[in-house]
């Protein structure tokens, strides 16, 4: 835990979930523990489906976990709530909506009764302004590009003012100029607002840039979390600036020799040797190893 974080807002506690297949039980994670602090950024990172969207959506309360569970800020969370806020790889906005409307949708589902109108109009325009989009207020998602999409799908959930604002890859779709831009706000816009986030990212340099912690996953099946890095780096961070910082390079080097030394993919192997067993010698060629 980091020291300057007070106290632990959430709670993940022996979390192991079973999913149901035509084959059987299939346990997807085993015996998940984690803490996270007020206003900890934190990144989960894992090789494809280890269960990182397992663990945000039992977080997000979408899934109930077989057994343990997640406590946030003292209740248990048993069901899906707008202090945790998600956002998806895919912006999820309805097509139909304007972004203004979008965020308007989440705002008052939040804010009614408490915020009058003007109060309510005065924070979308705010949460829109955030991310850098008040001059496409009017305009619908299939106006606008993938980035501002996900802008908006990221105002949105600021505009819930959320405790937890949970994100699943959120940058994974867009091209590499644009997911820089988009961290880069988000990180102005984590260090002004001081959320706790829990971001999954299959990017390595995306994780260390953004994170206070890096929780790195086992491979599953029965995947749990397999070591915790803390990312104690000074911020504001400037990516040109610890594109040469030795730490910097250390701690990506940790992630990279956790993911390819330590959990390296075993179905590589699997594959092969599947491969290898319904090969016909008659019909097929015979696989040669190559060293
Ligand atoms: N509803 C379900 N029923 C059966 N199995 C499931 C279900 N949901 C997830 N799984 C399995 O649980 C494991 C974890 O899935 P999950 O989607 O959490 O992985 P992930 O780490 O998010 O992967 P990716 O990086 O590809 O998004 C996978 O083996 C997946 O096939
Ligand atoms: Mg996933």
């Amino acid at each position: 835990m980091t020291e300057h974080f007070s106290r632990p807002l959430l709670e993940l506690s022996q979390v192991s979930i079973e999913f149901k297949t035509p084959k059987g039980l299939f346990k997807a994670l085993d015996n998940v523990n984690l803490k996270i602090a007020d206003g900890e950024f934190v990144s989960l990172i894992g090789h494809s489906g280890c269960g990182k969207s397992t663990v945000l959506n039992i977080v997000a309360g979408l899934l109930k976990a077989t057994s343990g569970g997640v406590v946030l800020d003292g209740r248990e969370v048993n069901e899906p709530g707008p202090e945790r806020a998600v956002v998806f790889q895919n912006h999820s906005l309805l097509p139909w909506l304007t972004a203004y409307e979008n965020v308007e949708l989440a705002v008052k589902r939040v804010f009614k009764g408490k915020k009058t109108k003007a109060e309510m109009h005065e924070w979308i325009e705010h949460n829109l302004k955030l991310v850098h989009m008040e001059h496409a207020l009017h305009k619908r998602p299939d106006e606008i590009s993938g980035g501002m999409k996900q802008r908006v799908g990221i105002a949105r959930a600021l505009a819930m003012q959320p405790q937890v604002l949970l994100m699943d890859e959120p940058f994974g779709a867009l091209d590499a100029l644009t997911r820089a831009h988009l961290q880069d706000s988000l990180m102005e816009i984590q260090r002004t607002l001081k959320n706790t986030v829990i971001m999954i990212t299959h990017d390595v340099d995306e994780a260390v840039l953004l994170s206070d912690r890096i929780v790195m996953m086992t491979n599953g099946p029965s995947a749990t979390i397999g070591e915790i890095l803390k990312i104690d780096l000074q911020r504001p961070r400037s990516r040109l600036e610890l594109a040469d910082d030795t730490h910097y390079n250390h701690l990506r080097h940790e992630v990279l020799a956790f993911l390819y030394e330590k959990q390296r993919k075993v179905e590589d192997f699997a594959q092969h040797a599947k491969k290898k067993n319904d090969t016909n010698a008659e019909t097929q060629p015979r696989l040669k190893v190559v060293s």
